[in-house]
C-alpha cells in the first residue's frame, strides 16, 4: 500500500489498527462520548409526486479521509453520495454526467426493473465528457429493502466502485408492514475498502487484481475508518448493511449485543433470525436489528478485528421483533440448467469465466421464458469462492454443497471453491437482455460475466 500523504501519526494509527483490534482498543478512551470519528450519514432524496430526479456527476480527485486526503472516484465529489428513497410505482430520473477521463454508466443493483432502453441497462456506455438520462420505473411489485447503485462498465467497474462510486437505495412502502421495529434507528452502513493513495495510481489494475480481485487495507464504514456509531437511548438499531467491496467478504459481530437478521438482498425475511455473525459477500446486503445487552463502547468486528464502535447508552429489553408474512418457497421448477465457473487460459490458472466463455456483449448465453421458474446449479470448479449475481430477477437459494439452504430472496450468493449452490429464479415478469456475473468486480471486468435474455 502507498500512503504518501499520510502523516507519521496517521501511519502509526493505521498500522495499529491493522495490527489488531486489541491494540487500538486499549489506546482509545472507553467512554462513548469521546467519539474518535463522527458518524457520517448520507443525505436522503425522496420522490415528489412520484418522481425523483437528480444529477450524479462522476468525477475524480482528492477527497477528505481520516484527517488527510485520498484519491477517489465519486458521484458528486463524495464517497457517500445521496441515498435514494423510493416507493413502488415511483419514477427515478438520473442524469449521469461523466467528468471522468474514462467511460462510466449506472446500475441499480437488486432492483426488479427493466434492463432495456434508458432503464437499468448495463450495456449503456457514457463516454468521458458526455451525459446520459436514465429513467427507471420502480414496479408496483418491487419488494421493500436495501439496494445500491454503482457503475457497470465492463473493464472498469472494479476501480470505479473500489474508489468510491457506490450509493444506497432504500425501497420503502408505507402501505406494507415494515421490517423496521417501531422506534428503531434506521441506519445505513456502506462497507468499503478503497485502495488508499493520493494519485490516480490507485485506480491501476494489476494482473494479480484480475486473478484474485483487489482489496484495500482497511475496512471503512460510510467512508470512515474506525468510526463510532452513536446510539439514541432506548432505541434499537436497524442496520442496512451493504457490501460494496470489490472482493472482500465480511463476517460481522457486535460485542455484547444480540443480532437478528430480518432482511436479505431481496427484501424482508418475514421472521427475525437470531445470528451470532452476519456474513456479506461482495454486492450483498443484510438488514439486521442490533440490541445491546450492556452500556459501553461495544466493538463492531469483522473476522474478529474491530472496524467500528457502537456507543451504547445501556441495555435494551429483548427486542419486540415483528413477524411479517413468510417468504413463499418457489416449489415448482419448469427448467433446469447448470452454469460452471471455470478458470480459462494462462499458465498460473488464468482468469475465471462462466463455462469457459469470456464475456461478449453480443452473445446470448441463456434464454429464458417469462412466467417460468428455473433452477440453476452454479458449480464452481475453481480454487476460489465467487459471488454469483443476477440482475433484475430475484432468486431463492434452495441448496448448497455444504448441505444448507439460505432463507429469503437473494440477488447475490457466494459459491464456495470447488462447491456449488442451487438457486430457483422467478422469471415472473420483465422482459429484456441483461447480465449475470461474479461480483468480485475485477472478475467481472476480466470476463466472468454472461448475458441472459428473457422473452
Ligand atoms: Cu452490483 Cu451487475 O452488479
Ligand atoms: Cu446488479
Ligand atoms: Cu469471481
Amino acid at each position: 500500500m502507498t500512503l504518501p500523504d499520510l502523516t507519521r501519526r496517521d501511519a502509526l494509527r493505521l498500522g495499529a489498527l491493522a495490527a489488531g483490534a486489541g491494540l487500538l482498543a486499549g489506546a482509545l478512551p472507553a467512554t462513548p462520548a469521546a467519539a474518535a470519528s463522527r458518524w457520517r450519514t448520507p443525505s436522503v432524496l425522496r420522490a415528489t409526486d412520484g418522481v425523483l430526479a437528480l444529477t450524479l456527476t462522476a468525477q475524480q480527485g482528492l477527497i477528505p479521509f481520516n484527517g488527510t486526503r485520498r484519491w477517489a472516484m465519486t458521484y458528486n465529489g463524495t464517497d457517500l453520495p445521496p441515498q435514494l428513497r423510493l416507493r413502488p410505482g415511483d419514477l427515478l430520473r438520473v442524469r449521469l454526467v461523466n467528468r471522468l477521463p474514462q467511460m462510466t454508466n449506472l446500475h441499480t443493483h437488486g432492483l426488479h426493473v427493466s434492463p432495456t432502453g434508458a432503464s437499468d441497462n448495463p450495456y449503456v456506455m457514457v463516454e468521458s465528457g458526455s451525459s446520459f438520462d436514465y429513467e427507471i420505473r420502480i414496479p408496483r411489485n418491487q419488494p421493500v429493502g436495501t439496494f445500491w447503485y454503482h457503475p457497470h462498465v465492463h473493464g472498469s467497474s472494479a476501480p470505479q466502485v473500489n474508489l468510491g462510486m457506490a450509493g444506497s437505495i432504500v425501497i420503502e412502502d408505507p402501505t406494507r408492514p415494515s421490517p423496521v421495529p417501531a422506534g428503531a434507528t434506521d441506519r445505513t452502513i456502506v462497507l468499503s475498502d478503497p485502495v488508499l493513495g493520493t494519485t490516480s495510481a490507485v485506480a491501476r489494475t494489476t494482473m494479480m487484481d484480475q486473478m484474485h480481485g483487489r482489496s484495500g487495507t482497511f475496512v471503512l464504514l460510510n467512508g470512515q475508518l474506525d468510526p463510532t456509531i452513536p446510539m439514541t437511548g432506548g432505541r434499537l438499531e436497524f442496520w442496512r448493511l451493504i457490501n460494496t467491496s470489490v472482493t472482500r467478504n465480511y463476517q460481522l459481530t457486535v460485542d455484547s449485543a444480540d443480532l437478528h437478521l430480518v432482511g436479505t438482498d431481496g427484501g424482508p425475511l418475514g421472521t427475525a433470525l437470531p445470528r451470532s455473525t452476519i456474513t456479506l459477500t461482495p454486492g450483498e446486503r443484510a438488514e439486521i436489528v442490533v440490541r445491546p445487552r450492556t452500556a459501553g463502547a461495544l466493538a463492531v468486528r469483522d473476522f474478529g478485528t474491530r472496524i467500528a464502535t457502537l456507543a451504547s447508552p445501556g441495555a435494551l429489553p429483548a427486542a419486540a421483533l415483528r413477524t411479517l408474512a413468510p417468504v413463499p418457497a418457489l416449489a415448482t421448477v419448469d427448467r433446469r440448467r447448470t452454469l460452471t465457473m471455470v478458470e480459462t487460459g494462462g499458465m498460473m490458472g488464468g482468469t475465471p469465466t462462466f463455462d469457459g466463455r469470456p464475456f461478449d456483449a453480443a452473445r446470448i448465453d441463456q434464454r429464458v421464458s417469462l412466467g417460468t421458474v428455473e433452477e440453476w446449479t452454479i458449480a464452481n470448479t475453481t480454487h476460489m469462492a465467487h459471488p454469483f449475481h443476477l440482475h433484475v430477477w430475484p432468486y431463492q437459494v434452495v441448496a448448497r454443497s455444504d448441505g444448507s439452504a439460505l432463507p429469503g430472496w437473494r440477488d447475490t450468493v457466494l459459491v464456495p471453491a470447488n462447491g456449488w449452490v442451487r438457486i430457483r429464479i422467478a422469471f415472473a415478469d420483465i422482459r429484456g437482455k441483461t447480465v449475470y456475473h461474479c461480483h468480485i468486480l475485477d472478475h467481472e471486468d476480466a470476463g466472468m460475466m454472461g448475458n441472459i435474455v428473457a422473452t
